[in-house]
């Protein structure tokens, strides 16, 4: 039995194979399950109870020496199928393609809002998207009992509605008050963001959304230079015939307040169904900020004036690329968000 294993072992060591199929014979009949290992290990209880260590080990060093041969030949096979592969590789070729993404309308529109400011001298500024009550609210001059501090507008974090709460920003006039706090006027900046409103979400509503916010203080900035900035805005985006008007509105943070409309650039004015046929497309709120507002910041209202406007990305992006949808927005289907291209 001795000499039938060591015959086994030198056979198994010098055993050579060149194909796929010779190595596979070789599993069969050494590792196999009918194979001679098998065999040998059946044998085990046939043996004599003082030979059967001796036996067993022997049998276990056939058995590893077959499992690293086969290893062995299995390597060598894999190494040789690797290079051929290599061979075939036609360097030639043209590479696969790579598909390219492109960039949200929201943040194509964002960036164009941000240039054509920029072009103006506006730099920009930035806060964070969750707030105290005091840069969301109270700074902004809200009143206590104010609707927009309401839970049905805002998702609170911490101390629902009071003077210590947390909660989303609810728009990004928050940023305002951060940076008139720290910074000595003169002030020109523009502050895009997301905000959060607790809103059902439908086609014209959703619970979070884009905004770029703008502020100038300086002495002797009046509400002329608001109107002129405003209109080179509105020609820088909307084309060089554009129009806006400004409408009496209020906001707790600027007085006077105002809404501004832009002419419907879709029916240039004449009425369609987008400007709900009147020829105007609400854009933006703006207004003098309110002298508390500047108290609050430590700014004195006495020497300095400034104006401030807000708009919503969405907004602008619906009226450019006549998406109307809010969803569409964030939903991320690349069938949509395909149709942008960064030279729009
Ligand atoms: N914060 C306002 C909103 O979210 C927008 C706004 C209106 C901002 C007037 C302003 C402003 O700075 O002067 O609806």
């Amino acid at each position: 039995m001795r000499e039938k294993i060591t015959k086994l072992i030198t056979e198994v060591e010098a055993f050579a194979a060149e194909t796929k199929d010779e190595v596979e014979s070789f599993r069969i009949k050494y590792l196999g399950k009918k194979g001679v290992l098998a065999d040998l290990f059946a044998e085990m209880k046939n043996i004599a109870p003082e030979m059967r260590k001796d036996f067993g080990q022997m049998v276990n060093e056939l058995k590893v020496k077959a499992e690293d041969k086969l290893n062995g030949l299995q390597e060598v096979l894999q190494a040789a199928h690797d290079n051929a592969k290599q061979a075939d590789l036609d360097l030639t070729l043209p590479g696969d393609p790579i598909a390219l993404g492109s960039r949200h309308p929201i943040s194509l529109v964002r960036a164009e809002i941000l240039r054509i400011f920029g072009r103006i001298g506006f730099t920009v500024a930035d806060g964070p998207e969750i707030e105290d009550d005091w840069h969301n609210f109270t700074a902004l001059n809200f009143p206590e009992n104010h609707p927009a501090r309401d839970m049905q507008d805002t998702f609170f974090i911490s101390q629902e509605g009071g003077k210590d709460s947390i909660a989303l920003r609810t728009h990004t006039s928050s940023i305002q008050v951060r940076v008139m706090e720290k910074s000595k006027p003169p002030i020109r900046i523009l502050a895009p963001g997301r905000v959060y409103r607790n809103e059902a979400i439908s086609a014209r509503a959703h619970c979070f959304f884009h905004q770029v916010e703008g502020l100038y203080i300086d002495e002797n900035v009046s509400f002329a230079d608001l109107k002129q900035t405003l209109l080179y805005f509105a020609q820088e985006m909307f084309g060089s015939d554009a129009k806006i008007r400004l409408r009496p509105s209020y906001f707790p943070f600027t007085e006077p307040s105002a809404e501004m409309d832009v002419s419907c650039q879709i029916c240039k004015g004449k009425g369609c169904n987008v400007c709900k046929y009147t020829g105007w497309l609400e854009i933006m709120g703006c207004g003098m900020v309110d002298p508390n507002v500047l108290t609050n910041c430590n700014i004195d209202p006495e020497k300095y004036s400034g104006y401030a406007f807000g708009m919503g990305i969405e907004r602008i992006a619906m009226l450019k690329y006549d998406v109307k949808d809010l969803r569409l927005y964030s939903e991320n289907d690349v069938r949509f968000l395909r149709q942008f291209s960064s030279s729009n």
